[in-house]
């Protein structure tokens, strides 16, 4: 048989499938947020996008022992039986949120630590979970040691048995920020920076909310400090490992109001944000269809807006966009805030889940 480029192409497909099921570079991570306003039901979920599921959120209290959020509703067990009967290679973390301040004194108090550490295993072994996920917002400098000395003690109680992971800010190093970034790195499985919020309603002009580059018209720090790419080069530069580094892609969008409905670039004049300040891509695509659309190609996202609204988003045209950036600049991958936002049922686009699926085809396509 003369191999036809298809053959070739197949070949190719199967070496890399089975090279990456090895080296397992790839990551999909998505939150599942028990709080949400609109509860998706877990059935209607296909799991089979994701690599990692996070619960969120799991609280952490002053005295170090653990609050599962909405336990009354049987997410934590109906998500495990679920995973184990359609994709029982996911692994399920829980998502720690700080509550006042908690994981500051706790971390800093020998006692306390100890009790946490002991709950955290027994959370996980209660639970049939694979691991953690800190997320933390934010530590302080003055945390910082004891935040790395957290993450050793963590990753030697779970001796591989299992997954430490943090959610982090897009800007390393920031006024008062407690990373020491080279210690992380060392300790974390995987770091998802949460490459959103650059421009929302304390910004004085529209902008994204998460663009993937930035725009000829920002200034130099926002040139430096206010894009994906930017955020993305940042932790790589203070010494993060980049194959543990995931990009956050948000399933929502922020709201703006313009100072003046013909200017709507942008950098256009806003006067803070609109109504509601943010709305997920469901909303987006449900009461948001008669809004001017703009694809932004040098930031590689769109925005929308009438009259005095604006609003920045996601589609699956930009999730792609950063679904192969994640891949061309071999990261571990890209996880999602979070999977309920999405189109679930595909009432809208004619698709169930279309930025996830996206995200599944772009992250897992061989060209
Ligand atoms: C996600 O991508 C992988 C690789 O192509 C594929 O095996 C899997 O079926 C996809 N998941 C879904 C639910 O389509
Ligand atoms: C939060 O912590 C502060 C300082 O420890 C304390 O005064 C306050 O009562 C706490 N608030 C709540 C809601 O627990
Ligand atoms: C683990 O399960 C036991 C028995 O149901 C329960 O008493 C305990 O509070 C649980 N601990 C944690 C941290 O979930
Ligand atoms: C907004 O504009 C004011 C006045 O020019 C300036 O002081 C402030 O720093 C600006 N804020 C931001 C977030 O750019
Ligand atoms: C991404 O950031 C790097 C590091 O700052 C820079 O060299 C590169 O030009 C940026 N890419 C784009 C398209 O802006
Ligand atoms: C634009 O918004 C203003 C203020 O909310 C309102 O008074 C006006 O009617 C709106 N114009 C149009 C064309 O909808």
């Amino acid at each position: 048989m003369v191999p036809t480029k298809n053959n070739f192409n197949s070949i190719f497909v199967l070496l890399l499938y089975t090279f990456c099921a090895i080296c397992e570079t790839k990551y999909i991570g998505g939150y599942y947020w028990s709080g949400s306003n609109k509860i998706t039901k877990i059935s209607d979920l296909n799991l089979g996008l994701l690599t990692h599921l996070f619960y969120a959120f799991v609280e952490v209290n002053i005295d170090g022992s653990l609050t599962i959020q909405n336990q009354e509703q049987g997410f934590v067990d109906e998500l495990l039986k679920y995973k184990l009967k359609t994709n029982p290679d996911l692994k399920l973390l829980f998502s720690f949120t700080n509550k006042n301040d908690s994981f500051s004194k706790v971390i800093a108090d020998p006692d306390l630590k100890s009790n946490f550490l002991t709950n955290t295993l027994t959370l996980l072994q209660n639970n049939s979970y694979d691991g953690i996920d800190l997320d933390w917002e934010f530590p302080k400098d003055e945390d910082k040691e004891n935040y790395v000395a957290l993450l050793r003690d963590l990753q030697s109680l779970f001796n591989s048995k299992y997954i430490l992971t943090a959610a982090v800010r897009a800007i390393p190093i920031y006024k008062n920020t407690g990373y020491i970034v080279p210690e992380m790195t060392k300790y974390l499985d995987i770091i998802n920076i949460m490459t959103y919020d650059y421009f929302g309603s304390w910004s004085n002009t529209t902008g994204q909310n998460s663009p993937l580059y930035p725009c000829s018209l920002d200034s130099a720090y926002e040139r430096e400090y206010l894009n994906v790419n930017a955020s993305i080069f940042n932790w790589i530069k203070v010494g993060a490992d980049k194959t543990k580094l995931a990009l956050g892609i948000p399933f929502y969008g922020r709201t703006f109001t313009l100072a003046d409905p013909d200017n709507h670039g942008i950098h256009a004049p806003s006067k803070g944000g609109g109504s509601p300040l943010s709305l997920t891509f469901y909303q987006i695509a449900s009461s948001y269809s008669n809004y001017i659309t703009v694809w932004n190609d040098e930031q590689q996202t769109p925005y929308k807006y009438k009259n005095y609204t604006w609003l920045s988003y996601d589609d699956e045209r930009s999730v792609a966009r950063k679904a192969s950036y994640a891949v061309e600049q071999e990261l571990r991958g890209v996880f999602v805030w979070h999977i309920g936002a999405d189109d679930v049922m595909g009432t809208l686009t004619g698709t169930k889940q279309p930025l996830l699926t996206t995200i599944n085809e772009t992250i897992f396509q061989i060209n």
